[in-house]
């Protein structure tokens, strides 16, 4: 696997394979990597000849500063886990590599950015947005791969592409949960042990309201009900969001008749925790 720092590298590099007529696939992350990302790259592999993944911690999409500055990552581990997987490229830019100074575009996603996360993380889904854009212009992809994990930003990535007649295919590529449930984030390990116990209510509840559906519930009110009784007195939880919405505008609904999915955060010892399923 090559590693790139720079943008005019990888473009170098993307030039030499796309004349070669070889279809550019791309997992961009934050490194940290779990068998979440992984998982992202492998399906890759069955869109496109060629895989690249960048790493790239992006200042301008946390809120937070605390949380910037909390999110440790290891390039070389990050590094293994990729040859492992048998990734062709990695960019990993240094900051002033992506926002040079005097940098000043932002891109926003109106409707689709309001709700949920975009009003609780004020800036987050502008930050993204920007950063997804500089980062497919840096790499030139055909298909790229979003978790559902970040249900909500993989939705407002389909609009950016959409809206912006973008020429790249997004591909959905499934939430990886641990063997008991939790899903994969490279926030977990700041859980304490008992916190990463008490995290099991989530998909605990999740799953209870998605069997529910699945034997006739169809009230909105009701399945987040059953997430809310699963986690509302779990100790040093606090919840942010739990919403039956529309996957397509993330409205929420009365009746599920159309198809949903509960997104749910819960924060639990201060880590918010990202959930979601779908309704089917
Ligand atoms: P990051 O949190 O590193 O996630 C990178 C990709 O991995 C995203 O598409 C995310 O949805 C996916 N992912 C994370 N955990 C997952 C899980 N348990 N199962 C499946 N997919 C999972 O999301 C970002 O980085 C950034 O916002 C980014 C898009 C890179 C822009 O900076």
């Amino acid at each position: 696997m090559k590693t790139c720092t720079t943008i005019r590298e990888i473009r170098a590099e993307i030039k030499a394979h796309k004349a070669a007529g070889r279809r550019v696939g791309f997992v961009p992350t934050m490194g940290a990597l779990h068998e979440g990302h992984l998982s992202l790259a492998r399906t890759l592999r069955q869109y496109s000849d060629i895989r690249v993944c960048s790493i790239f911690v992006n200042p301008t999409q946390f809120n937070d500063p605390k949380d910037y500055e909390a999110y440790i990552i290891n390039l070389d581990r990050d590094k293994e886990l990729l040859e492992h997987e048998g990734v062709d490229l990695l960019f990993a830019p240094h900051v002033s590599e992506m926002y040079p100074q005097g940098y000043q575009t932002t891109v926003t996603v109106n409707e689709i950015s309001k709700p949920f996360e975009g009003a609780l993380r004020p800036g987050h889904f502008a930050g993204v947005a920007t950063v997804v854009t500089v980062l497919f212009n840096a790499v030139s992809p055909d298909v790229a791969i979003f978790g559902e994990k970040d249900f909500q930003q993989l939705r407002l990535i389909e609009q950016m592409v959409r809206d912006l007649q973008m020429d790249i295919e997004i591909v959905r590529g499934s939430l990886v949960r641990d063997s008991d449930g939790l899903a994969l984030s490279s926030r977990n390990v700041r859980l304490s042990p008992e916190g990463r116990r008490n995290s099991l209510a989530i998909s605990r509840g999740l799953f209870a309201a998605q069997a529910a559906f699945r034997k006739g519930e169809i009230s909105g009110a009701k399945l987040e009900e059953i997430v809310t009784s699963s986690v509302q007195d779990v100790s040093g939880a606090t919840i942010d969001y739990i919403a039956v919405v529309r996957e397509d505008t993330l409205e929420r609904v009365g009746d599920v008749t159309d198809p949903c999915r509960i997104l749910v955060v819960v924060k639990i010892d201060g880590v918010r925790l990202l959930d979601n399923i779908a309704l089917d």
